[in-house]
């Protein structure tokens, strides 16, 4: 190590170290009155504070709890422009329409690379200071082969977890035919480079289940992995499909048949549950009891976008899917954070164990129950990120 830099870092005193230990006998893997131990950039041990091994510099966390950093699975963060209008029309009863999309495209093919990647990095920086880690980020307010190429390009500066949404809803000046036709071929050659994951829009007044899945068919083919926007306004074939494909996660998830559910408990792919978006659409929340009961992996994310969602904030998910869906507090930082991992499918993240990336959050709380218990409170003292304080 050059001079001055630090080898390892030990927190000690943390009054109860959530470590999502998937051995461990409860869901959490709580180790309590604990420490952890950081060399470079991954967590070298956990446990007891008594047990802990010397290292180079020593944080006192003074009886607080230290859980995983969040892990955001689901964001449109490449955008211009905001849709505060929107969403007051719909507080006094105005519905939630897919179309509002098209406003915040306009928007966004007027910005340029600067302005787009400054909200990103503003949005980014804002998320991080609610204790998310991980991102993954979407294009999807382009529409063109030029606009979604250069979204996720700006994407891409920021994580390694990008989606290409080409199939986000049909622009203006097109027919579906046409521009299915443009998604699956030079819009998806020119996205390609920039994109780790492909997705589709399923859903009433965006794109149906055999054009989620010629998009879907056709990214695999270009080596994308497949996820899913599906059954958040209505019931329908989205979530059958997901699961049918085998696809990592399938997001939304509000209106759910029993075969829908009985198909995602057989296919293992992740429910990813967004009520951020039932918060501000004033739609029913999804039945996240339901799903844990039947054996189906359920995620958290934020969704946040400019229309159906606003919000950066992992907390504020946690605490209204303590509330408002039947999850109890270990379930749903659980799911923001090792389930989120998962639907990523990503085994560096999302745990406290060994091996894995040191991504941390110590909360300004003695436990994780806290953050459902003390909803709207910024709760977060301290990130690490890949073992470096952020
Ligand atoms: O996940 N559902 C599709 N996309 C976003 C909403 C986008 C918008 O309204 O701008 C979502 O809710
Ligand atoms: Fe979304």
């Amino acid at each position: 190590m050059g001079e001055g830099t630090v080898a390892s870092t030990l927190i000690t005193h943390i009054g109860e170290l959530v470590t999502n230990d998937p051995r461990a006998d409860d869901l959490l893997g709580v180790i309590e009155q604990a420490a952890i131990v950081i060399e470079g950039a991954h967590v070298a041990w956990v446990g007891r504070a008594t047990d802990a091994p010397p290292a180079d510099e020593m944080v006192d966390a003074g009886g607080r709890a230290v859980i995983p950093g969040f892990v955001d699975s689901h964001s449109h963060l490449v955008f211009a422009g905001d849709r505060a209008a929107e969403f007051a029309a719909r507080m006094t009863g105005t519905p939630y329409a897919a179309g509002g999309i098209r406003t915040t495209v306009a928007a966004t093919r007027a910005a340029t690379d600067e302005q787009l990647s400054g909200h990103v990095a503003r949005l980014v920086a804002e998320m991080r200071r609610q204790g998310t880690t991980t991102v993954e980020i979407k294009s999807g307010y382009g529409l063109t082969v030029h606009d979604e190429a250069r979204s996720l390009a700006v994407a891409r500066l920021f994580t390694e977890e990008t989606t290409y949404l080409g199939a986000h809803v049909v622009p203006d000046g097109t027919t579906a035919e046409e521009y299915v036709e443009l998604v699956t071929g030079p819009m998806l050659e020119a996205a390609r480079p920039h994109a780790r994951w492909i997705d589709v829009f399923c859903e009433r007044g965006a794109f149906d289940a055999d054009q989620a899945r010629a998009i879907l068919t056709a990214g695999a083919e270009a080596g994308l992995r497949g996820r899913l926007h599906a059954n958040q306004l209505t019931y329908g074939e989205g979530v059958r499909l997901a699961a049918e494909l085998g696809l990592a996660a399938v997001d939304h998830c509000t209106y759910l048949s029993d075969a829908d559910v009985d198909a995602l408990r057989d296919s293992g792919t992740i429910a990813t549950l967004l009520p951020g978006v039932e918060f501000s659409t004033k739609q029913p929340y999804p039945d996240a009891r339901r799903l844990l009961d039947a054996g189906v992996r359920v995620a958290l994310a934020s969704d946040c976008n400019p229309g159906s969602c606003f919000t950066s904030s992992l907390p504020l998910c946690i605490a209204l899917a303590v509330r408002e869906m039947g999850m109890t507090p270990a379930e749903a930082v659980h799911a923001a954070t090792y389930r989120g991992a998962q639907a990523l499918d990503r085994a560096d993240v999302g745990a406290l164990v060994p091996g894995r990336r040191a991504d941390l959050v110590l909360l300004d709380a003695p436990s994780h129950v806290h953050l459902a218990y003390r909803p709207g409170v910024p709760l977060v003292a301290a990130t690490w990120v890949g073992g470096h304080p952020g």
